[in-house]
């Protein structure tokens, strides 16, 4: 009797300690394979502030100025390597070469520079399809007397930038980026602007996408 006693309880100890140990492997997580599911730690990009939501889609968008290709072709260099949509701004009124003779006191842009009210340049359209889909915005121009030139502020009032990540970059002879991006973040009043980057007029492609890299996207 005694015997048949022992024989039960080691019985009921087995299937005790073989329901313990498939608990203990079920609650090993993979340190170096966290996923939502197995990991308890909370995501780090939540906001505080609800205003810094980022926009939902998760999609680039590289948006330009460009009155003689050098920024065009920055925008490209840029959009190649991030995968980003591309969204030129174009004015109504294209700017002639003798428009940009800025040697020509007389010159479109020589007016506009000395009178800030001609500077409303209206675009041919502002606001990029599926604006909300964005959540970072690269945003091109050429300097023009040390700042960004003015067609760019029509798309900068056009649109809201809440939540969304916004990289200003310039091309210029010889000027830094200087308060260009400041300025411009000053007038939009929302989203989250990073410093920006000037590249001279026929910076190479390679330069360009290594900026790109060290920015971490
Ligand atoms: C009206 C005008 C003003 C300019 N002002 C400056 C300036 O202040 N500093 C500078 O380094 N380059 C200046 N530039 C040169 C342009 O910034 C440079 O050529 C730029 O790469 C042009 O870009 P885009 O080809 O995209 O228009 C000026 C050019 C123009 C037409």
């Amino acid at each position: 009797m005694k015997k048949i006693f022992a024989i039960i309880v080691c019985f009921v100890m087995t299937l005790t300690l073989a329901a313990c140990g498939d608990t203990a492997t079920e609650n090993i997580e993979p340190a170096d394979n966290p996923t939502p599911e197995n990991t308890a730690e909370p995501a780090e990009d939540v906001p505080e502030n609800p205003e810094e939501t980022p926009a939902e889609g998760g999609k680039t968008l590289v948006v330009y100025y460009s009155a003689t290709n050098n920024t065009e072709a920055v925008a490209g260099y840029i959009a190649d390597a991030t995968g980003a949509d591309i969204f030129e701004l174009i004015p109504t009124e294209p700017y002639t070469s003798a428009d940009l003779d800025w040697t020509d006191r007389d010159s479109r842009v020589s007016r506009e520079h000395d009178d800030e009210s001609l500077r409303d340049v209206e675009l041919e359209s502002a606001v990029p399809d599926n604006w909300g889909d964005y959540d970072t915005v690269f945003i091109g121009y050429p300097i023009w007397w040390g700042i960004a030139a003015w067609p760019v502020n029509g798309f900068i009032s056009a649109n809201d930038f809440t939540g969304k990540t916004v990289i200003p970059f310039c091309t210029s002879s010889s000027s830094g980026l200087g308060q260009s991006g400041e300025l411009l973040e000053e007038a939009a009043g929302t989203g989250n602007w990073l410093e920006g980057q000037r590249f001279r007029s026929g910076v190479s492609e390679d330069d360009v996408k290594d900026w790109v890299a060290g920015l971490e996207l």
